[in-house]
């Protein structure tokens, strides 16, 4: 005790009292979502300990608590620093004796990947530094989760695809060419980095990164832009930041540039992330006075945040778009590269018709392929649901057991949807060109 004597120690139970105080307060205050799983206290042996559930864990985290722990100890040890598990220990006031070490206050950090606490105990009881110091740990752990850049994107009226679950490279037919042009030019950088940086260490005066930051898509709607780019998520599992900008740009009003400003910033945070950027084309068209000012101002943060200064940005952005012609030229000369996605073919929409019908045969896709010119992904996909209703109702009405459309049905449904559609084949194509 000799070397704290002259400090006051806290009696157990108006340590944890105030503990207890404190935690709640914090909470009340910052309105969290998540419920937090109150502190848990002992007293064994002639030790005291506090115990807090942590959201999270991770080495820059830890190194913020070393820096806390630093503030208030004054000297302390780095006792254990492996994934997984971190230890503090405070050290004498003479770094030179080291009697009793063991005994000091201790700060100890578990969890790989879940379950992740902080421990601080010590012989004896706690001064108010060392109570100080555990709850101003515990309030960072937590003031990370507010600012999770997940729940911000969230607010920001983004939407965040994980995991693509059933989507994979096979529910798209045909368009080969396509995926070559993801794979080399998306994909592979995603998922070798470290190639294409050594490569350009060597070979730039400077360095900079030569990956790709931003994509375009272009081609009419319903040629999978949107679906290509979710499987394109799922496969080098980062997650898709999904910012349809049209809504999101009436939804925030006056606020659209400062808001897109903090998408960006917030899928950096997230630490490598798709930004997807729909519609932008909805960025050319307006000619409506005041939505022209905000336009224009959401433009200028695009253009900027797409120049590409920051070479150690993870964010890759791709923007789809409809209409390239109406794009600004400034804007498209920003992306590294434009990916067209044309109307599918005719062998093309007869593998489309194969995913959405798969009873058929290979003559018979051929047919409705070849009879579908100028038809979309999704224009086929619809017509196969058409399909499938139209021989549902014809079921039921003659109390039938279930089976598949045949052939005959698909052919007539195509026709009836072209009229109800008033497409003509050469009205189709005028309709999905992009
Ligand atoms: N090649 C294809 N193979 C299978 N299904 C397809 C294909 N192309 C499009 N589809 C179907 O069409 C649907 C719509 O595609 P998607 O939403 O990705 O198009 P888009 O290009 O983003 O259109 P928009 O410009 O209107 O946003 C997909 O969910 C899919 O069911
Ligand atoms: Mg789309």
């Amino acid at each position: 005790m000799s070397e704290n004597g002259d400090i006051e120690l806290i009696p157990y139970d108006r340590m944890k009292e105030q503990v207890e105080r404190e935690v709640l307060a914090f909470m009340e205050k910052r309105n969290l979502p998540e419920e937090i799983p109150p502190p848990r206290f002992s007293f064994e042996k002639g030790t005291a300990m506090v115990s807090f559930a942590l959201p999270f864990l991770g080495d820059a985290l830890v190194m913020q608590f070393i820096a806390i722990a630093k503030a208030h100890l004054g000297n302390v040890r780095i006792h254990a620093f492996d994934d997984g598990y971190y230890a503090l220990q405070a050290l004498n006031k003479n770094l030179f004796k080291t009697e009793n070490l063991l005994d000091n206050f201790k700060a100890e950090f578990f969890g790989i990947t879940a379950n992740f606490r902080a421990d601080f105990s010590k012989k004896g009881n706690f001064s108010q530094d060392e109570i100080a110091l555990a709850l101003e740990i515990f309030k960072t752990a937590y003031a990370r989760l507010k600012d999770d850049p997940a729940v911000r994107l969230r607010r920001l009226g983004a939407s965040i695809y994980g995991d693509s679950g059933h989507l994979d490279w096979s529910y798209i037919a045909g368009y080969e060419e396509v995926k070559r042009k993801i794979r080399e030019s998306i994909i592979l950088p995603l998922m070798n980095p470290e190639i294409y940086d050594s490569i350009a260490k060597m070979t730039r005066r400077s360095f900079e990164s030569n990956r790709p930051r931003a994509i375009l898509f272009e081609g009419g709607p319903g040629v999978g832009k949107t679906t290509i780019a979710r499987i394109i998520a799922g496969e080098v599992k980062v997650p898709l930041v999904y910012v349809p900008i049209e809504s999101i740009m009436s939804k925030w009003y006056g606020q659209s540039s400062q808001n897109l400003s903090q998408i960006f910033d917030a899928c950096e945070d997230l630490g490598g992330s798709i930004l997807f950027l729909d519609e932008i084309d909805s960025l050319a068209g307006s000619r409506d006075q005041n939505m022209f000012e905000a336009t224009r101002r959401v433009l200028s943060v695009l253009l900027r945040r797409l120049d590409g200064f920051d070479s150690a940005a993870s964010t890759i952005t791709i923007g789809a778009t409809n209409r390239k012609k109406d794009l600004d030229n400034a804007l498209i000369s920003r992306f590294d590269q434009a990916i067209h996605f044309p109307l599918p073919t005719a062998r093309e929409r007869a593998s489309i018709f194969g995913n959405y019908a798969r009873h058929l045969s290979e003559a018979e896709l051929e047919v409705l392929g070849g009879s579908s010119e100028g038809l979309s992904g999704r224009n086929i996909r619809d017509i196969c649901e058409y399909t499938e209703r139209r021989w549902a109702r014809k079921l039921l009405v003659k109390k039938l057991e279930a089976s598949v459309p045949d052939f005959d049905f698909y052919r007539h449904a195509l026709r009836g949807w072209k009229e109800e559609n008033q497409m003509t084949d050469s009205m189709a194509l005028e309709a999905n060109r992009g």
